[in-house]
């Protein structure tokens, strides 16, 4: 039997420097240093400090990595790195870093998908085995994709315009709370009321796996408005259940879209009946709950990746760069950043840009 391939990753594509190493499916080290407090003056993530901030810190997050799993550049097989989609000032510093360790050492290098390393997860973490139906939802990123094989994906549906994470941290900032906006828009909502305020569930009964949250966030404004026109100021209350109201309004569309996704891929699949999830929102215990609900009712498996796995990480850019070289895939030091790269290249484009730049 041929020795597990053993590979350094790299992913800089938003607001997280990362690096790991990933031997087979076993993670021998992953660290990520985050950004927020560099951007959290700016209300977002701005692109050119990320890119600088990324080729600051890329070297010693590498050292790092290296240090942790106890190897040396000369023990791995190849260097693994986001190539895209992303910020490209970010994707460009990963790129650099990879290209460099790789002419250095002679090392394969291989370009990895950002979206297929959050696609790959459930195999590195539970060795889910080809067809699964996977929820990707974060703040740059929610698509319903069919994973078929490494470089095999069938997108059935995603968002129009926001992600859910992008609403939950608008609705934070509309409410006042802090950021990042999941967490404490969650914590607000446990003592609130998500029957006060009556909140849209956009394109809930329209056809398909499409999904729309910019409306709910409006109506939040709205809402909070309204009350705001009453007294001059938000109770923390009234924060609650807004909290609550949205919170309810993007699980009740998330299970509902599941729900007709799951339709249409067990259609095709009756016998493999598994559902992953990926990405900061899956965070949410609402969220997950009504999700592992629909998925006992419907016999099928749950799989959600520890909470470090479902965010930005480098151990997935890692483990997604093995299935590539176990098919004996690489690059050269040709390879070039890419902002939009969709996994499926024959579904529509999406539209409008996230936190991540283009959306996918
Ligand atoms: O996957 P991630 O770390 O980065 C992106 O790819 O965007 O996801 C971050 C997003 C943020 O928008 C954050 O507000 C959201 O995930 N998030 C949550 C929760 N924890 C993080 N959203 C809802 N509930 C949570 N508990
Ligand atoms: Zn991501």
């Amino acid at each position: 039997m041929t020795p597990p391939l053993t590979l350094l990753g790299i992913e800089s594509s938003c607001d997280d420097t990362a690096a790991a190493v990933v031997r087979g499916t076993t993670i021998l080290s992953s660290v990520v240093h985050g950004q927020t407090s560099l951007h959290a003056a700016f209300g977002g993530v701005v692109p050119e400090i990320a890119a600088r901030a990324h080729a600051e810190k890329l070297d010693y997050c590498v050292e790092e990595a290296l240090a942790k799993a106890k190897l040396e550049l000369s023990d791995l097989d190849g260097i693994a790195v986001t190539a895209g989609p992303g910020l490209i000032g970010g994707v460009l510093s990963g790129v650099m870093c990879a290209k460099g360790i790789a002419a250095a050492t002679d090392l394969p290098l291989i370009g990895v998908n950002h979206l297929a390393g959050h696609a790959l997860t459930p195999r590195l973490t539970d060795q889910l085995p080809y067809p699964y139906l996977m929820l990707l939802v974060s703040g740059g990123h929610c698509q319903f994709l069919i994973v078929h094989a490494h470089d095999s994906y069938t997108r059935i549906g995603g968002t129009i315009d926001d992600a859910p994470g992008e609403a939950f941290d608008k609705t934070a900032r509309i409410l006042g709370l802090p950021q990042p906006g999941g967490p404490s828009v969650e914590s607000a909502a446990k003592h609130g009321d998500p029957d006060r305020f009556v909140l849209p569930r956009p394109l809930l009964n329209q056809e398909g796996c499409d999904m729309s949250f910019s409306g709910l966030k409006t109506a939040i404004l709205r809402a909070r408005d309204g009350v705001m026109a009453q007294r001059s100021g938000l109770t923390t209350q009234d924060q609650a259940d807004l909290s609550a109201g949205f919170q309810a309004a993007v699980t009740d569309v998330l299970v509902e879209k599941t729900k007709r996704a799951l339709g249409q891929y067990l259609r095709t699949n009756p016998a493999i009946r598994s559902f992953a999830i990926a990405g900061g929102v899956a965070a949410n215990q609402n969220i997950r709950d009504g999700l592992v609900q629909l998925c006992a009712g419907l016999d099928t498996a749950f799989v959600a990746p520890p909470l470090s796995l479902c965010t930005d990480n480098a151990a997935m850019i890692a483990y997604a760069g093995i299935e590539r070289m176990m098919h004996d895939e690489q690059d050269d030091l040709t390879l070039s950043a890419r902002p939009r790269w969709p996994l499926d290249d024959r579904a529509a484009p999406m539209l409008g840009s996230g936190k991540k730049g283009a959306k996918a």
